[in-house]
């Protein structure tokens, strides 16, 4: 008894941010950006594209796909760290926007790690109620919540959404195989954003640098790699599955050279792996489910295809998650 994919959708902001353009914002260079993390442009959000704007439009896609309407969704869980606001979640709005008059909605924050903790969501849900739809979204602006003058980050992110719609198959051999997540909280400062100024002074943040992206970049680096590495294999192993079996693999689309690494460690070859980092830049939570759309509206996956996942994202947070299609 299976969780599987039903349908899935993304969209992306029209406005295209190329490297060049970055160069007349900071120091820096379009061959810099190139040769160190792969991206080439990146989108950016405009006006009537907020987080839950795009994410609504990437949610009715991913309905279309799997012909149901947005009344049958019983849950709607948005990973993001960039809605416009604290409160209503990012998701509540996103339940109006589409119409799921009948569903409960909430986000996540696990950063770039959002979508795959939202598939085990999904994978809980439907396992106890096997009637349920459930609407998984990954969604940011994260463009609102940039230091436009920092060089170390500015250029590595980009706007996007993706969604994709679960349901219950009887087949035992589809859906969810497995998944194994992780969490260091020890590790927060490689990778943070604050909040507003609290208006307790008493539990006031120290040092509060303002609501954007912090990054330590080089750490990051090497944690990304080992724990995606070490996520892959434990999902392979509690599953029985074998690198060698897995016909594609969607890892987060951070940049060029975390992958590169990564594929080297598991020796897993490019034709295997679903690249779009060159076109997007790192959209955080957003950037699994929009690879996941592209390579399905790509004809990528067929029946009975293994696909694998693989994420890390600021908390710090990561996780593996295999799919059979
Ligand atoms: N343009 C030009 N120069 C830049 C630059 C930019 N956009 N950003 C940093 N530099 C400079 C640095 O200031 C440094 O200069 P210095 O030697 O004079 O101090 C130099 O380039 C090298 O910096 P370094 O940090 O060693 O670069 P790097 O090779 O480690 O690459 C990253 C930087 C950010 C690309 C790399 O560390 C990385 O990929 N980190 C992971 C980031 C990530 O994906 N985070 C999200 C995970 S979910």
């Amino acid at each position: 008894m299976g969780t599987i994919i039903l349908g899935t959708g993304s969209w992306l902001p029209r406005r295209v941010m190329s490297n060049v353009e970055l160069e007349e914002m900071v120091d820096t260079t379009d061959e810099w950006i190139r040769t160190r993390t792969g991206i080439e442009n990146r989108r950016i959000a405009g006006a009537g594209e907020k987080t839950y704007q795009l994410a609504a439009k990437a949610a009715r896609k991913a309905l279309a796909t799997a012909q149901l309407s947005a009344e049958e969704i019983e849950l709607i869980v948005v990973g993001t760290i960039s809605s416009h606001m604290l409160m209503p979640s990012c998701a509540c709005y996103v339940q109006h926007e589409i119409g799921a008059v009948n569903a409960q909605a909430y986000d996540i924050n696990a950063a770039c790690s959002g979508f795959l903790y939202g598939i085990d969501i999904a994978d809980h849900h439907i396992q106890a109620r096997k009637e349920a739809k459930v609407l998984i979204i990954g969604a940011e602006a994260i463009s609102s919540r940039l230091n436009w003058q920092d060089r170390n980050t500015c250029i590595l992110f980009g706007d996007g959404a993706g969604a994709a719609v679960f349901g219950y198959s009887e087949d035992a051999r589809r859906g969810v195989l497995g998944s194994s997540h992780g969490t260091d909280g020890s590790q927060w400062e490689l990778l943070y954003m604050h909040t507003a100024p609290s208006t307790n002074a008493d539990i006031e943040v120290a040092g509060n640098k303002g609501a954007f992206l912090v990054m330590e970049g080089k750490e990051i680096f090497k944690f990304a790699v080992k724990a995606m590495e070490e996520a892959v294999f434990r999902v392979l192993d509690d599953t029985g599955v074998s690198l060698a079996d897995v016909s594609l693999l969607i890892p987060h689309q951070a940049n060029m050279r975390i992958l590169s690494k990564l594929l080297e460690r598991l020796a897993v070859p490019r034709e295997k792996v679903f690249l779009n980092v060159m076109n997007y830049g790192n959209t955080s939570a957003a950037s699994i489910p929009i690879a996941l759309d592209e390579a399905n509206r790509a004809g990528r996956l067929k029946a009975d295809d293994t696909i694998l996942f693989c994420s890390v994202g600021g908390g710090l947070t990561w996780g593996a998650t295999l799919i059979r299609w």
